[in-house]
């Protein structure tokens, strides 16, 4: 029988995380380079933490877990996990991408991945006749990279149909997990091949630590992943990897949490008079409300909306007080970013205006809070 996500969070697969030496609840942190040898040839299974190291291995099999996965590998960043992936494809290879990705992808596709003979084309995947079109136009494509919910603009893309288009152009279907976290949504039972994400964000969920994460859907990606690994040396260390075991734990809570209060919030931003528009595939106006609620287990906690003027946004940034502006996403803490100078300051200006990234918009990560003192912080920010 196969535990539920919430008892996944704390146990893993097999109640991996309790040490059967002492009984410690915690899981040890083996805080060590190198591991002796008991004899000529042997191993313990561990030889050299850049490779594997006990405590990181357990986090590793926790978010296997979750994601359904057949492997992960825990990096420093969300950003490390994704050079990883890009290891994975030889030069001249083309990548169709969500229009809006998070900023410091698009910044990796456009210079390092670049700088290895990689190309990237940027579609509104959640219209599956653009993404075929754009596969179509690039005879050297080999893969989809997707985030649903899009980051900042929240398109939703139906996985399911681009699994089917990686299926007939022969590609791997990428996705990068971050904003509803393998507790909302499961992009390999769905056909992705690959899911990336910040750990730093809801998977930590403390705001205190990073990690990233790159999962695969089978053996030989694995193998290859790992080879990369243990090459290029972007390992979560123990300590940081202790962390993530412990933020995981109440992933279930703080998910239920933060969605709760997400639309509290996002139903009162919409009464606002100063607040133009709200983004939230919670809400069922929401474009993609249909395709969001058929796959996944539910909306998240990231809203993104417009204000009425940049003094307006200026004002809410400046003058919240339990809220905090500052870059990054899905911890405890309720934090509020401008994605045009932040996350998004190295996406080019035209291609940000025609996404809807303005001097207007901002991007409200909902933690968990009392959602009347959140209601009442904005409150006094947006009228101050
Ligand atoms: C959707 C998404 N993917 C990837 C990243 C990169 O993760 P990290 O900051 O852990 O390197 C971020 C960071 O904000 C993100 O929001």
């Amino acid at each position: 029988m196969e535990y539920g996500i919430e008892t996944r969070c704390i146990h893993g697969a097999e109640g991996v995380t309790r040490d059967h030496s002492y009984g410690s609840m915690g899981t040890p942190i083996y805080q060590t380079a190198t591991f002796s040898h008991p004899g000529m040839g042997r191993s313990t299974g561990y030889d050299y933490s850049r490779e594997s190291n006990p405590t990181r291995s357990e986090l590793e099999k926790i978010v296997t877990s979750l994601e359904g996965a057949y492997d992960t590998v825990a990096c420093t960043s969300g950003m490390a996990a994704l050079s990883i992936c890009m290891e994975l494809f030889e030069p001249g290879s083309h990548f169709v991408c969500t229009e809006d990705l998070y900023g410091g992808s698009v910044r990796m596709f456009a210079t390092t991945a670049a700088k290895k003979g990689l190309s990237f084309s940027y579609v509104n995947t959640s219209d599956p006749a653009a993404t075929e079109a754009e596969i179509k136009k690039h005879p050297n494509t080999k893969a989809l990279y997707i985030e649903t919910p899009s980051n900042p603009t929240m398109q939703v893309t139906d996985l399911r149909i681009m699994k089917k288009l990686a299926d007939t152009y022969g590609l791997k279907l990428i996705v990068d997990n971050t904003f509803l976290s393998p507790y909302f949504q499961n992009p390999i039972a769905l056909g992705a091949d690959l899911v990336v994400h910040s750990g730093t964000k809801f998977l930590g969920g403390h705001n205190d630590t990073l990690a990233g994460f790159l999962c695969s859907a089978n053996k030989e990606l694995a193998e290859q992943i790992r080879y990369y690994y243990k090459t290029v040396g972007p390992a979560l260390p123990p300590f940081d990897s202790f962390l993530l075991i412990r933020g995981i734990k109440t992933l279930s809570v703080r998910m239920e949490c933060q969605q709760k209060n997400a639309f509290r919030l996002a139903e009162w931003l919409k009464g606002h008079p100063l607040v133009t528009k709200v983004l939230y595939v919670g809400l069922a106006t929401h474009p993609g409300y249909e395709i969001n609620k058929s796959q996944t287990r539910g909306a998240g906690s990231m809203i993104s909306f417009y204000v009425d003027s940049p003094e307006t946004a200026k004002r809410v940034l400046e003058k919240v007080k339990l809220i905090s502006y500052a870059e990054s996403l899905g911890g405890v803490e309720s934090l509020i970013t401008y994605p045009m100078l932040q996350t998004h300051g190295d996406v080019p200006p035209e291609v940000r205006e025609r996404l809807g990234i303005t001097d207007c918009f901002l991007r409200f990560s909902v933690g968990i809070e009392n959602a009347d003192d959140l209601i009442a912080d904005l409150r006094q920010a947006l009228e101050a």
